[in-house]
């Protein structure tokens, strides 16, 4: 029965897509879906560190930066403050949505406040991984935590300051002063050079001057019209600053919060969180994983699943799902709806796994412990559930999963207490299950 209540809040509805695991979920999948119910798609947080990938028709499309809104429908897709952005990563990829035949014009809006990420910030990431040896994060290089550091520091330059050439030098040259002793000093590289770096910006500087805009006020003029708007999460939630599996975590807040401050959208008006999570669990880069499996299963995930970054092309490392962690991550956001991806990477196991407490010298525990070294302790204990032996692809309809499938799904939601509305059962925007 029409429900006009119900249609009103979907209409009105600002949703922000979480990542609930260590990012890599299928954010993009599910954004590029949703997109086409949306009046805007909102990135708010990360930079060309995300890999989001999308897939119709015949087409394959990795986006870092753009929302994954732009091919499904005419939403306006903002770049957040919450942002930072390499304008050189930007403009590449602006390049290969312009091939894809769509115009980028009125499309496309970047917060004038989302900080840059320059080529200082990338050498530093760099150096700072290779100096810590073993202890490496394992970051993508991308320049993500010194971009943030600037920020924090108030030595940042912002997307604003790209359209005052000359002020724009004047503060790459006070920023290279103490860049350039510690590049010299402590680490025995060569100078970076403000010509240079100015040199490098001005074709990036020219390209994205359309796009610069307050998008604050845009978002604030789309709530007040109730227009419907989709906010995109990068990485995931145990990769948050402040949330996740500290230091093994990129340097923002995927978590919902970070929602609000990278966009400027209030916390009273969102709506749904809605949090994506793989049938196991991956994570790239180092870090505590208690369900890691270091063995034929370990590899299977990866083999069934494709799992390789899809900005670094790095292996990622796979295990069951933790239900410890994803029922973590499902109270830090208030996620109030699901989506579960990847199903069809467990439809030739045997058997599948999910962790439902851990053991801690010796003792039972269900919380997901805030320290990574405590993580590394942990002793994962499963519940095993028969696997299903039969393809789910092309399935569109819950009902029509295998028995086997659906119990997976039903015990994982009672676990957990929120409902999977999307089950996504290929990597194509068809393959997918709305509930
Ligand atoms: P994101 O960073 O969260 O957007 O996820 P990525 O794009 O980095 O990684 C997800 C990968 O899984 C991509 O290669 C997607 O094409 C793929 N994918 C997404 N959903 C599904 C699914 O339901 N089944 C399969 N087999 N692949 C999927
Ligand atoms: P999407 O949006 C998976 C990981 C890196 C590293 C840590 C810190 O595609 O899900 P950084 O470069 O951010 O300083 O690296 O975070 N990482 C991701 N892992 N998906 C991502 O993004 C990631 N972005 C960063 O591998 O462990
Ligand atoms: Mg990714």
């Amino acid at each position: 029965m029409y429900n006009s209540t119900s249609f009103f809040l979907e209409f009105m509805a600002v949703r922000i897509i979480i990542g609930a695991q260590w990012g890599d979920e299928g954010k993009g999948k599910i954004v590029d879906l949703l997109s086409a119910e949306t009046k805007y798609v909102v990135r708010y947080q990360g930079g060309a560190n995300a890999g989001h990938t999308l897939k119709f028709d015949d087409k394959t499309i990795v986006l870092h930066l753009i929302p994954s809104g732009m091919f499904n429908g005419n939403a306006k897709c903002v770049i957040g403050n919450g942002v930072v952005i390499d304008p050189i990563a930007l403009i590449e990829e602006i390049e290969e949505v312009k091939k894809l035949d769509v115009d980028l014009k009125d499309r496309l809006y970047i917060s004038s406040s989302a900080h840059v990420i320059l080529p200082y910030h990338k050498v530093l990431d760099q150096l700072k991984e290779k100096s810590r040896g073993k202890d490496a994060i394992g970051t993508t290089g991308r320049g993500i935590g010194p971009a943030y550091v600037s920020k924090v520091s108030r030595i940042g330059i912002r997307m604003i300051d790209l359209l005052n050439e000359e002020q724009l030098e004047e503060k790459i040259k006070s920023n290279l002063a103490d860049i350039n002793k510690a590049l010299e000093h402590i680490y025995g590289e060569e100078k970076l050079d403000t010509k240079t770096i100015m040199a490098s910006l001005r074709e990036a500087i020219s390209i994205t001057k359309p796009f610069i805009h307050n998008t604050t006020e845009i978002l604030h003029n789309a709530l007040e019209n109730s227009e419907p708007i989709l906010l995109e999460g990068a990485q995931g939630s145990l990769l948050d600053v402040d949330h996740g599996t500290y230091p093994y975590v990129t340097s923002s807040s995927p978590t919902a919060g970070g929602a609000c401050t990278g966009s400027g959208i209030p916390p009273l008006s969102i709506t749904h969180a809605l949090g994506i999570t793989k049938a196991y669990c991956t994570r790239v880069g180092n870090g505590p994983f208690p369900t890691e499996l270091d063995d034929e299963e370990g590899e299977k995930l990866r083999k069934n699943g494709q799992e390789f970054g899809a900005t670094t092309g790095r292996p990622r490392r796979c295990g069951w799902l933790d239900l410890v962690a994803l029922k973590y991550a499902v109270r830090l956001n208030g996620m109030n709806e699901l989506a579960l991806t990847k199903l069809d990477v467990l439809d030739d196991f045997e058997t599948i796994k999910v962790c439902t407490h851990y053991i801690k010298d010796g003792n039972e525990t269900h919380v997901f412990p805030l320290d990574a070294d405590d993580v590394d302790e942990l002793k994962p204990v499963y519940k095993t559930f028969p696997g299903w032996n039969r393809s789910t692809r092309d399935i569109s309809s819950f009902s029509d999963l295998p028995e086997k499938a659906q119990e997976y799904i039903h015990f994982i939601e009672d676990f957990i207490g929120v409902k999977f509305t999307i089950v996504s059962t290929g990597p194509k925007r068809n393959e997918t299950i709305r509930r």
